[in-house]
């Protein structure tokens, strides 16, 4: 039986609460029994990210392999779909799926080597570039079925028209209203290409058959900028340290876009709009980390000040 990762069952429960509990009691056996039925045996320690734990295992022909099993939440129901409709290409095989069980076998990033992830890169440009290339890999015409973002548009409008209004904040006018521009825009008409969604630096692995191959895609219908702006925003806390972040923001957009095949408009408006999500987020719920206090107030600060960056149109 694999032995769950302590900080995974403490997230879960704390996250879901009860119903939690119960699946983290189950998982175990939920594990074995996927396991025997695609004729797997363990092969190293259990992985987890926020949402799944990752069992490596090794297929009956020998070959290596990742078992994922996410927490049963809608949110995780249309990630073997976006694996199938790639094929291999730009992210892992999906060998097979159980779609009640929110689980998946998948093909083992870097198998002869313990997993490391393009985070752990330390030349940022090479990071923009490597996602950029990978982005632009990923978006193929998509399947049928999978979510589409613009039908999120409105909802988007919604929350920001609350945000603005409900929380005290120093956002200027002209940021929030740059940013609702963005949903009205660019979120209401959207083509009909699949985009991994959730395209971060930690989500992409080395790997053998291809240098560097995505995992964990959300499988969003929409604009490929789109990823563009989730990329940028997880590297905003490496533009930290930079002496002149206008220059560095401008930088990593360039070096992005031209790896990805962008128009690099869309994928500042894009960028712009998380941010200003993001610097509402934080004052309403905090991050990950920064629950409160003066490091949160620093980083909703920060948020702020790349969101009024990212408005102008350089
Ligand atoms: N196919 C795979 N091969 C090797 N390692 C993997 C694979 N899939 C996931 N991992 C490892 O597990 C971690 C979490 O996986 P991920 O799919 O991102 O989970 P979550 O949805 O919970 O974020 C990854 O960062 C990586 O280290
Ligand atoms: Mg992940």
């Amino acid at each position: 039986m694999i032995r769950t990762p302590e900080a995974f069952v403490r997230t879960t429960v704390d996250r879901e609460g009860e119903p939690g509990a119960r699946w983290i009691s189950e998982l175990p056996y939920i594990v074995d029994e996927l396991m025997d039925r695609w004729g797997c045996v363990p092969d190293g320690d259990v992985m987890h990210g926020g949402v799944g734990v990752i069992v490596p295992v090794r297929r009956s022909d020998g070959s290596a392999a990742a078992l994922k099993v996410s927490y049963p939440h809608p949110g995780n129901v249309h990630e073997p779909d976006a694996f199938a409709a790639w094929r291999g290409r730009g992210a892992v095989l999906l060998h097979e799926r159980d779609d009640e069980r929110f689980a998946m076998l998948l093909e083992r990033a870097g198998a002869s080597s313990p997993t490391s992830t393009l985070a752990e890169v330390e030349d940022g440009d090479e990071i923009l570039a490597v996602a950029g290339r990978l982005g632009r890999r990923l978006a193929v015409p998509a399947p049928p079925g999978l979510p589409r973002l613009r039908d999120r548009a409105g909802a988007w409008e919604e929350e920001l028209r609350k945000d603005a209004a409900e929380l005290a904040h120093a956002l200027p006018p002209s940021v929030v209203a740059a940013a609702a521009a963005t949903v009205r825009e660019l979120g209401a008409v959207q083509p009909d290409i699949l985009i991994h969604g959730d395209l971060h630096p930690g989500n992409i692995l080395r790997a053998d058959r291809e240098p560097w191959l995505a995992v964990d895609p959300k499988g969003y219908v929409g604009d490929p900028a789109y990823d563009g702006g989730t990329l940028l925003k997880s590297r905003a806390l490496a533009l930290l340290g930079a002496d002149d972040l206008r220059a560095a923001v401008d930088r990593a957009l360039d070096v992005f876009v031209e790896a990805a095949e962008l128009d690099r408009e869309r994928v500042r408006r894009w960028a712009q709009l998380h941010a200003v999500q993001a610097a509402f987020w934080g004052r309403r719920h905090g991050f990950r980390g920064a629950r409160g206090g003066a490091e949160l107030d620093w980083i909703v600060a920060f948020a702020d000040h790349l969101a009024t960056l990212l408005a102008e149109r350089p």
